[in-house]
């Protein structure tokens, strides 16, 4: 939406793919912010640090203000939040428009009436006072718990944020169950696209097929989320290649990079993923073009997306166990004139592009490539 804010996807790093619900503490949110401070993310462009679900500890009686958990995060919201701020970045947080949060029904969370339903306004100020800014509004079953509509209950929310007159950056979920990118560009600044990602391939390589026909719908302001990162978790803990095609096509998707693991325990080669300068370059790129998908066979796919300066990124894309030979005909990208080739992964150039670009592609793994103008 056009609020100003977002005008490339937002970057950072959100508890749940790492900690779920029981194991969020005011600890493991400063460790995070404070592991990327000084690793060089924080340089790289990651920005927020969002406390998702299980912080809260309740509302209190006569204002119905919320306060946090208070045996894990005993120094409150509004301390985590100077000192996010005090490292150079931003804080981000977790509400729903119901009356009950997801872990309220899948992780047994045990306090209720933390719904922002009937306390739009009074949630909002609260977390403006705080310092938030990005708010993570997750549907959770509204329309069960609470009668909610979608379109009026996230509407609702944007503009009691509107309100408080602070920038803060609003990501909304419903798992892409109403085909929110043909409505959330005027309601939010992000949408997930699909259910939950979790830390195996065959998840991740699921929502990269879920994304093909959404790319029309993303622009400055206003994203298709395919959901947050699961490198260094599971089935990503140390996989180069997987992890490369994980972020790599997020790259190409123009989604929001939202790392979910321990950055104190980051490996350093994934740090060094992460942080890739021209692979961040192209999720960031000021256009908001999201690829297309250009080739899809049974076995392998060709992406296309984009880029300023009659750029264009190309990612040859193999979501199969063994490694394949991938090519794709210059033309099909929309690439006329003549052309050099840039490896991101390689950080190198492959001088000038012939007719067609061609690479072998490890197992579940992404070739990226960029196609650069000749001066
Ligand atoms: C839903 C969301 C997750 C996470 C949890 C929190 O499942 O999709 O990303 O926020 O709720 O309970």
């Amino acid at each position: 939406m056009e609020n100003g804010l977002a005008r490339t996807p937002p970057m950072g790093w959100n508890s749940w793919n790492q900690v779920r619900c029981h194991g969020l503490t005011q600890d493991v949110v400063r460790a995070a912010a404070e592991a990327m401070a000084d690793n060089g993310m924080r340089e790289a462009g990651y920005s927020y640090i969002v406390v998702d679900d299980c912080y809260q500890g309740g509302r209190e009686p006569g204002t119905g203000r919320l306060f946090s958990h208070p045996g894990r995060f005993p120094d409150g919201m509004r301390a985590l939040g100077d000192h996010i701020h005090e490292l150079g970045l931003k804080f981000g947080i977790y509400g729903v428009p119901g009356t009950r949060t997801c872990a309220n029904d899948w992780d047994d969370y045990p306090v209720t009436g933390l719904g922002s339903h009937g306390h739009e306004r009074v949630d909002a100020e609260t977390w403006a006072d705080w310092g938030v800014d990005y708010l993570k509004y997750d549907w959770c079953d509204a329309h069960v718990n609470a009668g909610a509509v979608r379109i009026p209950a996230f509407t609702r929310m944007r503009d009691e944020l509107a309100r408080t007159g602070r920038d803060i950056v609003y990501s909304i979920s419903e798992y892409g169950v109403d085909s929110p990118w043909l409505w959330a560009g005027d309601v939010a600044n992000s949408w997930r696209t699909t259910q939950d990602i979790d830390a195996t391939w065959a998840s991740v390589s699921w929502i990269i097929d879920c994304q093909a026909d959404l790319w029309a719908h993303a622009r400055p302001g206003a994203w298709n989320d395919p959901d947050m990162l699961q490198v260094g978790n599971g089935e990503f803990a140390r996989d180069i290649d997987a992890n490369r095609a994980h972020m790599g096509m997020w790259a190409m998707l123009a989604a929001p990079l939202m790392v979910g693991t321990s950055i104190p325990d980051l490996d350093p080669r994934l740090v060094s993923i992460l942080t890739n300068p021209e692979m961040i370059a192209i999720d960031q790129d000021p256009l908001g073009r999201q690829a297309r998908r250009v080739v899809h066979d049974d076995q392998t796919q060709v992406w296309a997306r984009d880029l300023t300066g009659g750029r264009i990124a190309v990612a040859l894309y193999n979501p199969t166990g063994s490694a394949r030979e991938i090519g794709v005909g210059l033309a099909q990208v929309g690439a006329v004139g003549s052309l050099h080739v840039r490896s991101v992964w390689d950080r190198a150039d492959l001088g000038p592009a012939s007719a067609e670009l061609v690479s072998q592609v490890p197992p579940r793994g992404v070739g990226l490539f960029v196609l650069v103008p000749r001066a």
